[in-house]
């Protein structure tokens, strides 16, 4: 398949363009587009062999389930049962946004675009080149993150491309993404609203409008007896090729082991990755270290972990050594995809340090 990419002018949208991808939505093709978060490769989400096809073109098992995007609150009602005055709250404060509320399904809504469950998950992305796509393509857009299944989400068109390219019919590049990480996705099947994934607006700032808010305790690697509720968290999902270990502890202490490994791993013969920020850069004279963001504007963290993974990819690097970002807003979010994509391999020098030596 020929995969037709057009260039979107934020300050001025062609809006020929955006009909033109309604089309092939209610056509049952795919179209991949923008949104505040990251990309979505987005069919009609009531057309059962559209989410079919969504599965194949990433390679995705078929008991994931996809979340439809929604133009506004009506067309939510339309697809879901028993909606609390809770989630309206919740809507009137954070959408549009990065935030992704579950519900009891609809009868509409056929059992391929919820992985099978009886629950669908709904968002309303704010991007203005998503509200229009899901105006024009029918009110339903189911939407997974455009990347093929196990790599990271796409955080720019050209992830897509890389991806998805002769696999769907078209490519909507809005530039780069605002935010960089999946939306915070919340349970209202679940007598107190759960967190199954965090997300950009955090369990703070969901809390200033539910009260109670639960985090899954799946999500906890320590808690191996139970598998994290949404489907899509239970898999090592961004997982980069080469294998990736995070550094934790004081500042100083953090970027003097990760010199010492870096020196042992090129010693080997390996080629060794760094993941650090603005601040300390200047730290790693070895191996091929790359700058995340800044520390004091951990946006920037958010916006390029995905896109760096990637670049760490082209590179081919054996082993990449990351530092952690347990920033106040974002660390929640962040923490949860890096720990993902490392496999939760930690080095945590303050539990070595704190380590009784004759135990
Ligand atoms: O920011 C986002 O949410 C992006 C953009 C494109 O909107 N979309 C996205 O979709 O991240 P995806 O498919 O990559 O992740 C959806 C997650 C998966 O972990 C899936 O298992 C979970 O949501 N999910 C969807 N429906 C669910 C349901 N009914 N019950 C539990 N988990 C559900
Ligand atoms: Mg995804």
């Amino acid at each position: 398949m020929n995969t037709k990419i057009y260039k979107i002018d934020l300050e001025n949208i062609q809006t020929e363009y955006i009909k033109e991808a309604g089309e092939l939505l209610l056509a049952g093709e795919l179209v991949a587009f923008p949104t505040e978060t990251v990309y979505g490769l987005g069919g009609n989400g009531l057309d059962a062999s559209a989410s079919q096809k969504i599965y194949a073109a990433k390679g995705r098992p078929s008991d994931n389930p996809l979340i439809i995007h929604v133009a506004d609150w009506e067309s939510l009602l339309k697809i879901t049962k028993d909606v609390p005055k809770a989630a309206e709250k919740l809507a009137d404060a954070y959408w549009p946004g990065p935030l992704t509320m579950i519900f009891k399904k609809g009868d509409q809504v056929p059992y391929e675009t919820t992985g099978g469950l009886d629950s669908v998950a709904v968002r309303m992305p704010d991007h203005p080149v998503a509200l229009e796509l899901i105006r024009q393509g029918g009110g339903y857009v189911a939407a997974p993150s455009a990347n093929t299944s196990g790599r990271p989400s796409p955080t720019k068109a050209r992830h897509v491309e890389e991806d998805l390219s002769g696999k769907i019919a078209m490519i909507l590049d809005g530039g780069s993404v605002g935010i960089g990480l999946e939306s915070t996705i919340v349970d209202f099947t679940e007598s107190v609203p759960t967190i199954l994934r965090p997300g950009a607006i955090n369990q703070t700032m969901l809390s200033e409008v539910l009260g109670e808010v639960r985090l899954d305790p799946g999500l906890f690697e320590e808690n191996k007896k139970v598998p994290p509720k949404a489907p899509g968290m239970r898999y090592k999902h961004y997982a980069p090729k080469a294998e990736l270990i995070i550094v934790e502890g004081e500042a100083d202490a953090v970027s003097e082991k990760i010199r010492q490994l870096v020196s042992e791993k090129e010693a080997e013969g390996l080629k060794v990755g760094i993941i650090t920020t603005e601040e300390s850069l200047t730290k790693y004279p070895f191996g091929v270290a790359k700058s995340i963001g800044s520390r004091e504007e951990e946006e920037t963290i958010a916006q390029n972990l995905y896109g760096i993974l990637r670049t760490y990819d082209d590179e081919d690097v054996d082993i990449i050594y990351s530092e952690s970002f347990r920033t106040p807003k974002l660390g929640q979010a962040i923490m949860n995809r890096l720990l993902k994509a490392a496999g939760h391999q930690i080095i945590d020098l303050d539990a070595e340090s704190h380590r009784d030596p004759a135990g």
